[in-house]
């Protein structure tokens, strides 16, 4: 199969392209902008492969989409370039809404006059994956309900619903131009080369760094966690197997409360590496204000894949946490630049907006 990754430099398109190159019978191309959150020491395993290329560009750029498309015969794309963090998208709303919604139209179009000139056997076979997000169902109860592929869409935040936008449109370009499609939304990622914006790697380097760990609001919200080569392995079954025009719901069946995923990794560092003042790590844990729009909890129900696709998740939150932290202590050499020079953990999303 011959893949075109958007997004592969990213936390998980890394994974997927890491995943995907070490099959050699797969040719893996990675179109990535390098926002950011782009990071191409994240693919320093592959990049000498010859089954894999990466090309610097964006998702809107229909000439060089098609280009590649053409030249490197792609069967599937997978598409994961986005705009991802909830609180940059309460700063600051309009890259979401260009990259996610504009940029994955682009990319549709693109696709689907790529898709109109194969023969028809390469028709058939043709996907486009659209990944996607638990976060466009909103705000769940605390005390129940789960996430089904039948579940309403009712995103909260400029980021979630720029991706259920986008989520809409990849649909529609099914319905109404029969492209072939097939979407995953899938709850919260955590696992090595995680970007330090998110609450995970957040709390781990502020914790290194003797930094106070902020938690929202009163730490009760809850995310469903899965270990991010999970999430790789869900990806491709979905993209190769899955039922065309069909979403599959990904996940772990791990709730947690965002204050017990903080304790959990202090205790972690308690044992790994004891503080110099011989204290715990959850003495530095600090409740902030809250997220605004924050949703209380996301619970994936992932019967769907797990039956038709044959996939469920192989790391408990437990080992998957423990592989996550004992990776950033022996790899500070990958976040340790990032905290220099991109982001240093300062509080993001509570600046206060004049207008749109
Ligand atoms: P990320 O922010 O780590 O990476 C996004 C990548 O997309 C970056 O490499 C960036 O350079 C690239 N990119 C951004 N705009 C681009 C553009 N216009 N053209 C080309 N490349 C562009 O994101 P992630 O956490 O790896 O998430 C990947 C996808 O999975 C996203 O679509 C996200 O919505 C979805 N998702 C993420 C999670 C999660 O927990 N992180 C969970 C479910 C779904
Ligand atoms: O559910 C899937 C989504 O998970 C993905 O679609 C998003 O791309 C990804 O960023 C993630 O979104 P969240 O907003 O859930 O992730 P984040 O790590 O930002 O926050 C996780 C929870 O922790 C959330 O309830 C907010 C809280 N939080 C976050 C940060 C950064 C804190 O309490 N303190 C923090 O400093």
């Amino acid at each position: 199969m011959r893949f075109l990754v958007t997004g592969g430099a990213g936390f998980i398109g890394s994974a997927v392209c890491r995943l995907l190159a070490a099959n050699p019978v797969n040719r893996v191309v990675n179109l990535d902008k390098l926002t950011y959150a782009g990071n191409l020491q994240s693919l320093g395993s592959i990049e000498r492969l010859v089954n894999y290329r990466f090309v610097r560009g964006d998702i809107a750029d229909e000439k060089l989409v098609g280009t590649l498309l053409r030249d490197e015969k792609i069967d599937i794309v997978m598409h994961l370039a986005a705009e991802s963090h909830v609180d940059r998208s309460i700063d600051g709303p309009g890259a979401f809404i260009e990259t996610n919604i504009v940029g994955t139209y682009r990319l549709l179009n693109t696709a689907y006059d790529y898709w109109l000139g194969l023969d028809s056997a390469r028709k058939n076979a043709f996907r486009f994956h659209h990944v996607s997000t638990d976060e466009v169902f909103g705000d769940l109860p605390f005390d129940s309900g789960t996430f089904t592929e039948d579940s309403a869409y009712a995103p909260s935040s400029p980021y979630s619903a720029s991706k259920a936008a986008s989520d809409h449109l990849v649909r529609a370009w099914h319905a109404t131009y029969g492209l072939p499609v097939v979407l995953s939304n899938c709850s919260n990622n955590y696992g090595p080369y995680h970007f330090p914006e998110k609450l995970i790697p957040l709390v781990l380097l502020n914790a290194l760094e003797e930094k106070s760990l902020p938690v929202y609001g009163s730490g009760e919200n809850v995310r469903d966690w899965l270990f991010v080569e999970d999430h790789a392995k869900a990806l491709e079954a979905i993209a190769t197997r899955g039922r065309i025009g069909e979403s599959y719901n990904v996940g772990g069946r791990a709730e947690r409360r965002n204050i017990d995923v903080v304790r959990a990794i202090c205790s972690i560092l308690d044992r790994k590496v004891p503080r110099a003042n011989g204290g715990s790590y959850a003495d530095l844990i600090e409740m902030v204000s809250d997220r605004r729009g924050h949703d209380r909890r996301y619970a994936i129900d992932p019967s769907k894949i797990e039956v038709e696709l044959g996939w469920c998740a192989e790391e408990s939150f437990e080992t998957g946490l423990e592989k996550t932290i004992d990776w950033f202590l022996a790899n500070e050499s990958w976040w340790r630049p990032l905290r220099e020079q991109k982001y240093a953990g300062e509080r993001l999303g509570e600046a206060v907006r004049a207008a749109i």
